[in-house]
This record gives structure tokens, C-alpha cells and sequence, in this order.
């Protein structure tokens, strides 16, 4: 780490004291800052991203919760941008997995050092962010920088998690109970969390601005990928031409983010994210309504009220 986040320390130390604190169900130490439960180890570096980074009218910001479809959206973002610079048989996604590509401020641009050099990065920068809409960076919003959000029914998004941060786990960390963490879940207690607070910041946002923020649901993009792309690579001001559309450049790429086609790439069944989350546990079945073989119909039915209560009036729904 360098000196500057050695000195970053204390400050945050102050911080974290004056803040609620609680542990997650698999063991990760939570606290909650501007109505978020942030995990803590990320604190430092949202802060920074708050702090240092400068968004340009180019930049592309994908925000998700974890397990919503970031792994997708960053792939087919990425093909979608790059797509007169590879050919899909010479695509940077065939060797380094779409996390290593496209990076998260508060896990990789900002985790080593407080106020990195992102000027050398060449235009359109994508990155990426679990951080919720009232904490991003005010350049982001200040700009002429492009947001796109994907969320997901929260039932499948939880088990989802869950599956991802098992497969992950330190042999001797022991985690709650589905019954425990489900209810842990539904008091609004996760990662990035409360659920339905994170996908109302964005969803507000994008009824405030649609020109800006393009708001995605992963059922939606199962439904129909070919009128998705088309939807993000229009929103980015890239649109497919008839040409492209009549060369199947739609279909390419929707086939090459596939589920299926990236999981099965050499890089995505071997290699390690920073050395500790395997790069194949972004990958599962990728269907909807997995929840339904783990939860039960009375769990379904308290997310129900919930989401309703939650989301009343919004225009929102799961
Ligand atoms: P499941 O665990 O339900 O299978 P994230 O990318 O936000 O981490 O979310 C991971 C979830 O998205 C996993 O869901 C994973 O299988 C699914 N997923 C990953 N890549 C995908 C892709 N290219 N197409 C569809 N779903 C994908």
C-alpha cells in the first residue's frame, strides 16, 4: 500500500467509530455510511473514488449490486465499444476475464493507491461500481459520463450470492444459515445493501435523466438480448448500423458474452481475481428464478410485501 493510504488510515479509523457497524452473514464486517451497509474493507476506497476521481464526458460507468449481471454487462459493454477496434476472434475477453477489463473503483482502481493516474487510459475508460447512486462521485454526475444500471429480481440475487460467496470461502469461515441470511437480507443487512435503497437511487436517477443513466433488468436482457445491445449500444451513442445489423454483429456478440460461451474460455475456468476469488465463480447456471429451488414459498411471499412497501410508488417493480 502506499504512504498516502498508510496516512488515509487514521482518518478512517475516526470514521468507522462514529458509524453502525454490523457482520454479515458470511462474516464480513459491515458499516453503514450514508444509509449504506458498505462492506468496511471498501470504505477507504470509496472514499477515495469520491474524493480523487474525475470523471470525463467519454467515461462509461456500469453500476450494479453484486450478483445483478455485472459480469454480462461488463462483457457486452465492452464488445459493444470496442467493436471496430477487434474482431471477436481477436477480443481481449478471450484471455482476461470481463472483471480484469473492466474494473471496479473500490476493489481495483482505488484499492492500492488513494489518488491513481487514470489519464493514460484511452477514451471511452469503462469502469465499473457497486457503490450506490447518493455516494458516487459528484464528477459522475456533473459530467456528460454515461451510467448504465443493472439490477435483478432480488430473490435470485441473493442466492446468487450466496452460491458465489460459498464457492469463495476461507475453509474456516463458518456462515449462517439460508434461514438466518435471508433475514438478514430482508432488515436491509447486505453488502451494499438495503437492497431495494440501491436500485431506487438509480431508478430515480434514470427518471430524472434518462439521457444519462439507462437503467437494465437481467430477467429483460434474458427475455431478449439482441433488442438489449441494441438498446445499450443506442444509449451510448454507438448504434449498429444496417450494415452491421445485416452482417449479424448483434448476434456475434450476444453469443460471445453468452453465458455459456465466456465460462467455457480457458481464463474464466482457471485463473484467480487477486488472488482470491476464482474467476469461474462469476459464472453459474445464469437463469431466472434460480430462488425457487433454495426458498420457500413463505420467503417468496415476505420479499413480496417487502418489495412492495419498499418500492411503492416508485413505478418499480421485481
Ligand atoms: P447465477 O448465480 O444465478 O447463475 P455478477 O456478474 O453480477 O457477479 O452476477 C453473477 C450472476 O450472473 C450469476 O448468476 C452468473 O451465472 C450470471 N452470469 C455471469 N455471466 C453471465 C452471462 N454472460 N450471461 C448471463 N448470466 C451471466
Amino acid at each position: 500500500l502506499s504512504a498516502e493510504v498508510e496516512d488515509q488510515k487514521d482518518e478512517l479509523q475516526e470514521l468507522l467509530q462514529t458509524l453502525d457497524r454490523q457482520t454479515n452473514w458470511n462474516g464480513t464486517p459491515l458499516a453503514k455510511h450514508n444509509e449504506f451497509w458498505l462492506p468496511t474493507r471498501f470504505l477507504r476506497p470509496i472514499l477515495s473514488t469520491q474524493k480523487y476521481f474525475k470523471a470525463k464526458d467519454t467515461d462509461i460507468i456500469l453500476c450494479t449490486l453484486p450478483k445483478s449481471g455485472t459480469t454480462w454487462l461488463k462483457s457486452l459493454t465492452f464488445c459493444i465499444v470496442t467493436r471496430n477496434i477487434y474482431t471477436i476472434d481477436q477480443s481481449p475477453l478471450l484471455t482476461s476475464n470481463p472483471h480484469t477489463i473492466v474494473p471496479f473503483f473500490e476493489s481495483n482502481v482505488y484499492s492500492e493507491q488513494e489518488n491513481p493516474d487514470l489519464e493514460h487510459i484511452p477514451s471511452p475508460r469503462i469502469f465499473s461500481t457497486h457503490i450506490p447512486f447518493n455516494i458516487l462521485p459528484n464528477s459522475i454526475r456533473e459530467s456528460q459520463c454515461k451510467v448504465i444500471y443493472i439490477c435483478r429480481n432480488p430473490l435470485d440475487q441473493f442466492i446468487s450470492f450466496r452460491h458465489f460467496i460459498l464457492s469463495n470461502k476461507e475453509k474456516d469461515v463458518e456462515p449462517l444459515s439460508m434461514d438466518e441470511a435471508f433475514n438478514m437480507f430482508c432488515q436491509g443487512i447486505d453488502m451494499f445493501g438495503p437492497f431495494w435503497d440501491h436500485v431506487l437511487g438509480y431508478w430515480n436517477a434514470h427518471l430524472n435523466d434518462p439521457q444519462k443513466m439507462l437503467f437494465l433488468k437481467y430477467e429483460d436482457l434474458k427475455e431478449d438480448i439482441t433488442l438489449n445491445i441494441k438498446k445499450i449500444a443506442e444509449f451510448l451513442g454507438l448504434p449498429f448500423s444496417l450494415e452491421e445489423e445485416n452482417q449479424g454483429k448483434i448476434e456475434e456478440i450476444s453469443r460471445f458474452c453468452s453465458n455459456e460461451s465466456l465460462s467455457n474460455m480457458e481464463v474464466n475456468k482457471t485463473g484467480m481475481l487477486l488472488g482470491q476469488t476464482k474467476n469461474s465463480s462469476y459464472f453459474r447456471k445464469g437463469e431466472v428464478g434460480d430462488w425457487t429451488n433454495y426458498l420457500t414459498s413463505t420467503m417468496a411471499e415476505r420479499m413480496k410485501k417487502l418489495m412492495e412497501s419498499k418500492l411503492e410508488g416508485s413505478g418499480l417493480m421485481f
